[in-house]
């Protein structure tokens, strides 16, 4: 049986922008942002407190979280990989963070350069200071269905890296499929290994559509029980240390879907057609996502 309700987290001013190659202007991510919350998302992740030559895209974190509107009721999270990151975030005005592991070794190297054991010590500092600050953080899980450079993982690997993280404080887990490989039986198969570690009521699905199965991995998530989704407008977003890896579910496909199934989101279909529109107006590409594509009969 599904979940009444669905909580939908949209990425795409963080997931969505920060694989694109051309900086976009600051003033555009902050009405994206606006547009996002006239919508009616939930949660809306803002930006990433990382290293500016890591990801140059984000380098404008702290302008993009103080320009934005803040809507009563509607979180902003932001990305944050070390202490440093994390306190730069709150100065900015942060609320809310999130902390990105992985389940894979290699791909951990890669994207925050260093083993997962230090990354979970990482983490373990900011929660500290997280909880110091009465700041909640969420926590990913990157790779949970393949990884770019170890190719297949074990749900239990999974299931073990969720685990310490929730165990470490966050308030919810996000399971991310980062290069979007994985199909529903083996999306079924990692969930039931982190349901027996982590409540369902504490995990979200994280899918990228790389091979055009991310609403069809949601569904199943759904249908395991799981009520929190991410994605992104206009399917917007990659990561720039998973090569290939092409944009997250569309926050379109999604709330249509939901709405189609009778499970409430709160989000006003219209408005967020329109912020798609603009951010794809802004980066001069069409959209991903197949329900915006029916929207606009050109
Ligand atoms: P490092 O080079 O090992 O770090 O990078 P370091 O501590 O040695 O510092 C190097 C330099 O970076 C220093 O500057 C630091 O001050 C600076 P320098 O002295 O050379 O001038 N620095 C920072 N600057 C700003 N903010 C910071 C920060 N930290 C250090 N927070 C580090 C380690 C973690 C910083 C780096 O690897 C990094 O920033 N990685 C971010 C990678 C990233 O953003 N990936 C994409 C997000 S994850 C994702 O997309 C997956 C997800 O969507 C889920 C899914 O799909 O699965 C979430
Ligand atoms: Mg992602």
């Amino acid at each position: 049986t599904f979940p009444k309700q669905v909580k939908i987290v949209e990425v795409g001013p963080r997931d969505g922008l920060q694989n694109e190659k051309n900086i976009v202007p600051t003033p555009v991510k902050i009405k994206l942002i606006d547009m996002l919350s006239e919508a009616g998302l939930p949660v809306i992740e803002a930006t990433s407190f990382v290293s500016p030559k890591w990801v140059p895209q984000m380098a404008d974190h702290a302008e993009v979280l103080k320009g934005i509107q803040r809507f009563p009721g509607i979180n902003y999270p932001v990305l944050t990989p070390n202490l440093k990151g994390f306190q730069t975030a709150v100065a900015a005005g942060a609320k809310e963070v999130s902390i990105f592991g992985a389940a894979s070794e290699l791909f951990t190297k890669k994207n925050v350069n260093c083993s997962i054991d230090e990354s979970l010590q990482r983490f373990d500092g900011i929660l500290q200071a997280a909880r110091a600050e009465g700041i909640p953080v969420r926590g990913y899980v990157s790779c949970v269905l393949g990884c770019p450079y170890e190719g297949k993982i074990s749900p239990t690997k999974v299931a073990e890296v969720a685990k310490k993280l929730y165990s470490l404080g966050c308030y919810e887990i996000s399971l991310g499929d980062t290069i979007g490989v994985g199909t529903p039986g083996v999306m079924k198969d990692m969930l039931s290994a982190v349901m027996h570690e982590v409540p369902v009521s504490a995990l979200a699905v994280h899918c990228h559509d790389t091979y055009g199965q991310a609403l069809a991995n949601t569904l199943m998530a759904l249908q395991m029980g799981v009520s929190v989704v991410d994605s992104s407008v206009a399917g917007l977003g990659g990561c720039p240390y998973a090569q290939g890896a092409s944009g997250n579910l569309a926050t379109e496909d999604l709330v249509y879907m939901l709405a189609g199934l009778g499970i409430h989101t709160g989000v006003n279909l219209q408005k967020l057609l329109e912020a798609g529109a603009f951010i794809c107006q802004a980066l001069n590409r069409k959209t991903s996502s197949k329900v915006a594509q029916a929207t606009c009969k050109l």
